[in-house]
């Protein structure tokens, strides 16, 4: 155990001469996760999968339920399943890090019933939410899926992120790969209206709160925000309580004990 933190620092110290800026964005990132154990933790009333469809039914003004049906959605989740059976087991995420499937199935339904130009992700790990949103987008016929990712340093790191992503579904994808802290100004910038932001980077409430921050002003009305890890910190609770908020709901995953969250932009 101290081997394999003293090999994890000695990288990180390595990173300084090579690339001072990521080795300070590592450093405050590190620093930012011990500070949040203090998060102020937030109270939801929590909804169960089906009664959050129906409520976002009525506020996106079309029927999500009906799109958890889908053969393609069937398609997308047995492709990630086999591909998460050849994830080898020195690969540089734990499986805990991967999406809930419900977390998934919503993000892919979402899409599908909001037909969106464009969407940003943050933390991208293998990859399942980013194939499922990109299956999506398939079967839309349209649009585009940004995510931004700074993987862990190590041997070949880079290269399992978004492994899960079939490669027929990259056309419409582009991976930028940093902090959310540093590209997600510039590039929200530079696409100027997005459609949907889903958020599963940094948990901590610092982070959470900088990227709803940048992401809701440039979310169109009507468009969707998705947070993994909602329970942590009050700050998916604090968006919320936006005037132009129409509706949020949290959301219990599957398989895991988190919460999501979904916040509609008034239209
Ligand atoms: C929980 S995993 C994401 C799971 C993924 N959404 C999925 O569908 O399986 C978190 C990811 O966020 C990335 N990450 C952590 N901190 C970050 C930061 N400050 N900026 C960008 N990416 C970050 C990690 O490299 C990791 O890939």
């Amino acid at each position: 155990m101290q081997m394999v933190r003293l090999m994890k620092s000695l990288r990180l110290l390595s990173l300084l001469p090579r690339n001072p800026r990521e080795f300070y964005d590592r450093v405050s990132s590190i620093a930012e996760a011990r500070w949040a154990a203090r998060d102020e933790r937030p109270s939801y009333s929590v909804h169960a999968e089906q009664s959050a469809l129906h409520l976002l039914a009525g506020a996106l003004g079309t029927d999500v339920t009906l799109l958890s049906c889908e053969a393609r959605l069937v398609e997308i989740e047995a492709q990630v399943q086999r591909g998460k059976e050849q994830i080898p087991a020195d690969a540089p995420f734990g499986a805990f890090h991967n999406s809930d499937y419900s977390l998934a199935r919503f993000c892919y339904q979402l899409v599908r019933a909001l037909q969106p130009r464009v969407i940003v992700e943050t933390g991208v790990c293998y990859g399942v939410t980013s194939a499922y949103v990109l299956q999506a987008l398939e079967v839309n016929g349209k649009g585009c899926l940004h995510s931004i990712d700074l993987p862990p340093l190590g041997k070949d790191a880079s290269k399992h992120i978004g492994r899960l992503v079939p490669a027929p579904l990259r056309s419409r994808w582009t991976l930028h790969r940093g902090t959310t802290k540093r590209l997600l100004p510039p590039l929200l910038a530079e696409l100027r209206e997005i459609d949907m932001f889903i958020h599963d980077s940094l948990h901590t409430c610092r982070n959470m709160r900088f990227e709803f921050g940048a992401a809701w002003p440039a979310l169109r009305p009507g468009g969707v925000l998705v947070s993994d890890d909602v329970e942590g910190n009050v700050a998916f609770q604090d968006l919320s309580a936006l005037p132009d908020v129409a509706l949020s709901v949290v959301i219990k995953e599957q398989s895991k004990e988190s919460l999501f969250g979904v916040a509609v932009k008034r239209a």
